[in-house]
């Protein structure tokens, strides 16, 4: 079965899937990517997935950084989604992530990130403005995404009906449990994310799987059809979009 759908894969279009032995590999590899994607448009808008997937691709580009500083010159950086109530200062922000891991190290000018808060007073204006940033922005060139071990996307849960554009959403229970805000006393119930069509409209997708926590979905994402109920199924819809995943998350 799952070789059926690698080979249905191997096809130039649908969501493509690399292999690879360690999470080293797949960092260096989507490095790699980015690398060329940079230099084919230096000025390219970049989103961004927080969390503990892309955090290696993100040491890589730092120590890119150290040699070709001029290589991140020109780059916009979008945030993907963030935890709802968090002030942009709180340690368990995707807004902090992105500032230690991105902003910081690359040296990103303000006038080159593009972002929105967790804590609004009204998140539904916020989520609002965030559409309106994006029409204006125009879709991403490439979307980094890591994928939830429930299979969600973003902030994108399996559910019956998952929403286009920038919006609030409810966390599952599961998604409570992430990493970046077990520790909380108070667990935020919603976020704020862009939507399956905004990341399905970037033009390329890189998708990091890692770790033997997510050979399940990553499982679910080979063999089940596409569906709501799994939102990083809807990544197969793409025409240009890479599952860089490495040996412990494979299915056997
Ligand atoms: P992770 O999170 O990269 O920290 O595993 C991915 C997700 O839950 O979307």
């Amino acid at each position: 079965m799952i070789s059926d759908i690698l080979s249905m894969n191997s096809s130039s279009h649908g969501l493509r899937f690399i292999r690879r032995d360690s999470y080293e590999q797949i960092s260096e590899e989507a490095a790699g990517m980015l690398a060329d994607e940079l230099a084919a448009k230096p000025d390219l808008l970049l989103c961004v997935a927080t969390g503990g997937s892309p955090k290696r691709l993100y040491e890589l580009l730092a120590k890119q950084y150290q040699t070709a500083p001029q290589r991140f010159s020109r780059v916009r950086i979008l945030k993907l989604d963030e935890w709802g109530g968090l002030a942009p200062d709180d340690a368990a922000s995707c807004e902090t992530y992105i500032h230690q891991h991105l902003l910081t190290p690359l040296h990103i000018s303000a006038d080159r990130y593009f972002t929105f808060r967790g804590d609004a007073p009204d998140a539904e204006t916020e989520a609002g403005r965030l559409r309106l940033m994006l029409a204006q922005l125009g879709p991403p060139d490439v979307c980094i995404l890591g994928i939830g071990g429930n299979g969600h996307l973003a902030m994108n849960e399996p559910a019956n009906e998952l929403h286009p554009h920038a919006h609030v959403a409810r966390l599952t229970p599961h998604s409570q449990t992430h990493q970046m805000i077990q520790h909380l006393s108070t667990r935020p119930s919603f976020g704020l994310t862009m939507g399956i069509a905004d990341i399905l409209l970037s033009r390329k997708i890189i998708l990091l799987v890692n770790g033997a926590h997510k050979r399940e979905a990553m499982k679910r994402l080979l063999t089940e059809k596409i569906s709501t109920q799994l939102p990083a199924s809807l990544l197969r819809l793409h025409a240009n979009a890479w599952c860089l995943c490495d040996e412990a998350a494979w299915p056997e």
